[in-house]
This record gives structure tokens, sequence and C-alpha cells, in this order.
């Protein structure tokens, strides 16, 4: 459990929003355009296309928008988490205002989509604050230079209707928030349903580019002539995983003793740690929601911490009555501080969005906006901005170099020194280990009954170790961040398959994954009668 004192382990705007329910896909099916992903970025993407007359389909594994999109704070701003100077230094100047530009376009497309569908999502203009409490800092004064630089109203005063006063502080007018989940299942349900068709519960097991493009799902296949991989890290194999960090950012709702802060997005940095504080005033009680310090996907010891250090932070600066929701979101860091949108170097008719930190919602929406524009033919004017294919080398050296030493460190370390001698009698009620079993290895999870749920411990992925997360009760993978459950289904990340189970007869569970075969591609092929579109209701 992330708690233990009876708050709810799920993201606040599950519990208050109104979901529409979706079919799973049932069969085959030909469209012009399959999207990957039910989130803010592909329901944007398929409104986007459909209104614009092109027949579309939504895969989405789990629900609408419950996943990344349902767990962010709603949060829309022009500055990045890593900073507009951080941009500006990387890329220079005219990359910072076209970066500030289109994250603002993407804002007023929100903005535009709530007062058109009369989106009930509580979305506000409120201003952005980056504050420290402990002295001057630079960083503060950089990010303000870089935020005048790039054309934003940009000021240094003080904290109003704030529990305590800041040292130092910049802040941007007009920028906004909302409630995401709420605004992402109502813009699935303005999507033109004579043009789009949407299917939850839907996984998409492996995706083949051509013409046409092929999906096979665990309910049927596929064709589609484009495909937008709306998934936050695209599935399968792709270039840009070995140029982003995968990491977690721990998150809290609570109740507190005295009022709100005013409306508004609030950055605390306190030493080496960013605090995300939001109020979220709804029916249900007023709730400040406040984010974490992110962690390194698939790296134990600081899951159970984060949330922790989250609380301790909480208490010591708001009079906390009650932590009402505890859950933790999941984002890719790029390698030069860039969102990758549109084709990436092998594909020709599949298009990726990942990459976004976590400025995902305003990314997201962006990242619809020009891949919606590639397919039907439009101009963008940051579609090469935001290219995957560019290349990058002296700004994204750092992360790349960190990011693969990271990845070939875990690869070895886990493999070779893989631990032969645990013991499955060992394993306590509530506690996950990886171990070997019958010479596989087992990633073994005891429930607080004390039922064992065993599954192999070999990403499906690219065949990496996958490590125990006891905060929440899951198998991640440290190498691209893919999450699977405790009975090895994916949660999240570029893995199309789930962890295999362990054979009784003693056959090998992923033979192909024992050699390392690091380009291991799912072999799924079902033949089954295709259908048109149009015949589907
Ligand atoms: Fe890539 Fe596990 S996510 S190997």
């Amino acid at each position: 459990m992330m708690r233990s004192t009876g708050c709810e382990n799920k993201a606040l705007w599950s519990e208050i929003s109104d979901p529409r329910p979706y079919p799973c896909l049932s069969g085959d099916i030909e469209t012009e355009v399959a999207v990957v992903g039910g989130g803010i970025t592909g329901i944007s993407a398929a409104y986007l296309l459909a209104q614009a007359g092109k027949k579309v389909v939504v895969l989405e594994a789990h629900k609408v928008s419950m996943g990344t999109t349902g767990s962010s704070t709603g949060n829309l701003y022009a500055p990045v988490d890593e900073r507009l100077f951080s941009v500006a230094e990387k890329h220079g100047d005219e990359v910072l205002k076209e970066v500030v530009s289109s994250r603002l376009a993407a804002i007023d497309f929100i903005e535009q989509r709530v007062d058109e569908c009369a989106i009930a999502c509580d979305f506000q203009r409120v201003p952005w604050h980056l504050f420290d409490t402990e002295g001057i800092n630079e960083e503060i004064q950089k990010e303000y230079e870089a935020a005048f630089k790039a054309g934003l109203a940009v000021v240094s005063g003080a904290l109003v209707g704030f529990p305590f006063p800041a040292s130092d502080i910049t802040t941007i007018h007009h920028q906004a928030q909302f409630n995401p989940l709420a605004y992402t299942q109502a813009l699935a349900k303005h999507t033109d349903s004579s043009n789009c068709l949407i299917f939850e519960e839907t996984s998409v097991l492996n995706v083949t580019d051509g013409d046409p493009c092929i999906l096979q799902t665990d309910r049927g296949t596929v064709k589609a002539e484009k495909v937008v991989m709306a998934t936050h890290s695209p599935k399968g194999i792709y270039a840009v995983h070995t140029a982003m960090q995968a990491k977690r950012e721990p998150a809290l709702a609570v109740r507190l003793k005295g009022p709100l802060p005013l409306p508004g997005v609030y950055w605390h940095i306190v030493g080496n740690r960013q605090y995300s504080i939001r109020p979220f005033r709804s029916p249900e009680g007023d709730f400040l929601l406040v984010l974490g310090k992110t962690y390194p996907v698939g790296q134990e010891e600081y899951a159970e911490d984060s949330i922790v250090k989250l609380e301790l932070y909480l208490r010591k600066y708001f009079e906390v009555d009650s932590i009402d929701y505890t859950w933790a979101a999941q984002n890719y860091r790029p390698a030069d501080n860039l969102p990758y949108i549109g084709t990436s170097i092998m594909e020709k008719n599949i298009f990726i969005a990942t990459g976004f930190a976590a400025d995902g919602l305003v990314y997201g929406t962006l990242a619809a906006m020009i891949i919606s524009d590639r397919i039907l033919g439009k101009e963008n004017q940051w579609r090469e901005l935001y290219n995957p294919k560019r290349f990058t080398p002296i700004a994204s050296a750092k992360t790349l170099l960190k990011e693969n030493y990271e990845v070939s460190k875990h690869l070895l370390q886990d493999w070779l020194f893989y631990d032969q001698d645990k013991d499955l009698a060992d394993l306590k009620r509530g506690e996950g280990t990886t171990l070997v079993i019958n010479k596989e290895k087992i990633a073994a999870y005891k429930d607080e009954i004390g039922k064992l749920h065993l599954v192999s411990s070999v990403c499906t992925h690219m065949g990496c170790i996958v490590h125990w997360n006891s905060a929440e009760k899951s198998w991640d993978c440290p190498c691209h961040g893919s999450r699977f459950s405790i009975d090895g289904k994916v949660l999240e990340g570029p893995a199309y398959q789930d962890l295999a189970k362990p054979k009784p007869d003693g056959k090998k569970m992923n033979p192909e994954l024992e050699c390392f075969n690091f380009f291991a591609t799912p072999s799924i092929l079902t033949k089954k009668k295709s259908i048109k579109f149009s015949n589907l209701s």
C-alpha cells in the first residue's frame, strides 16, 4: 500500500468522473487511422481527424483517459518542467520562443474545445508561480529572464493568498488548470461517432508498418492506412526509447484544516526538490493536490521513500487535515528537452508522440494537433521542431549517455548477478521478490491472504529483469519503464506482451528472451474475416 491510513490508492479525478463505457473490439476492422491509446493525446487526435472526415478507430487497453491523463494534476502552462532557460541553453532563443508559442496554442485549443463543446471540467485561467522560500534562487531568476525573452507576461511579485510567503518568485499570468479526466472523457463523447469508433479493454499486441499497417489486438486485427501511437511511450521498439528516462512522480490529494490557496499552479523549490501544488474545489470537497520529486522507474528503493518524503513536506508546510488520495504518474524525459512527435526513423505510416516529461497535457494536445495536420496533409509550423528524426547530439549527449549506461547496467547486473539463492518460503505476505524456480527467472508476490502470484521476471519488451515496486504493488522495468501487474498484465510502457506465466510442464516460458534477443517480436497473427469500418456500429 502506498499509505496505510485509510486513504484511496488512486487519483482524485477517478473518484469524481463520469465515464461513458465503450465496447471492446470484436472481430477485424479496416479504417483510415488507428489511434493506439485513449488518453488526451489519442482522444484529441481522434477528435480532430474525425471532425475532418477521416475514419478513425481508437484502441484503448484499459479505460479512456484513466491512465496517465487521469493521473496528472490538470495544470496547463507554457513553461516546462525542465525549465525554459534550459531549452534556450540547449537550442537557442528562437526554439525557446517556438516551444512557448506552440504550448500556448495547445492551451488555447483546449479552452476552445471547452467553450465549443460546453465541457464541464472546471477550466479556468490562473497564474503559474515558481518560487523558493529559503532565499534568492538563481534558477528562478534565469527562468524569469527566459520567460520574458519568450514574450510571456512574467512578473516578480509575491505569493498572494498562500499559507506561507515566498523569498523569491516568478509569476506568469494567464496560464490554466482543469480536470483532465473530465475534459478527455467529454472530448471523447463529442468526437464524431459517425467517423470514430472507440474501443476499450482492447490491447494492441503488435503493430506492423506498411500499406496498410497491421495492428494485432487481443480481440481482432485492425488494418489502417496510418497509426497514431498515443501510448505515452510508443509500444514496441523505437530509437527514442534509448533517448528517454522513464520516471514516476508521487502524488497526494489532501484536505487542509485552513482555507485552500487561491487558484493557481504553484511550483515550490526546496533544495534540489520541486513540489507541484494546485488547489481544487469540488462539490465533494476542497483538495490540495501535491506532486513530489520524480524517481526512476524500477528502482524499488525510491518508491516508498518518495511518498514518505512527500507527506513530510506537506505536513511541514501545510496544516493537513486528512490525506485522501495517493497515486503516482509516469513520465518520459527526452534527451534534449523537446518531445518526439511525428514519424520515427524506421516507420512511414506510424506516428509517435512521446518524451513529454511532466508537461504531457499540453504536449499531448500539441502532438494531436501536429499529427492530425500531417495525416490530413496540412502544414504545421511546429512539425520540424518536434520531429523525432532531429539530430541534436550536443543537447542530447548527457541524457543519452546516462540512459544507455543505466540500461546496460541493469541488463548486465540484473542478469549476471541475478539472485539464485532466494527461497520462496522466506517471502512474507505483501512482499514481492525475484528468484529462480525450476531454472526459470520468476517474479513472485505473496498477497495479504498468502496466495502466491508467479510470473516470469523477464520483461517482454527487450529482456531486462523487472523489479518489485512495493509502493504500488507492481513489477516495474528499469530499462524503458514498462510496468506490469502482480499477475503480469501490462499496465503501461512500451511492452506489448504480458509477463509470461510459469509452465507447469517445465517448458521454457519465453525462450526467445532468455538469450538476450532484444529484438524479439511477438508472433500472434490470427486470420479472421475482415470487415469494413462502416459495417461496425
Ligand atoms: Fe524495455 Fe523492459 S521496458 S526491457
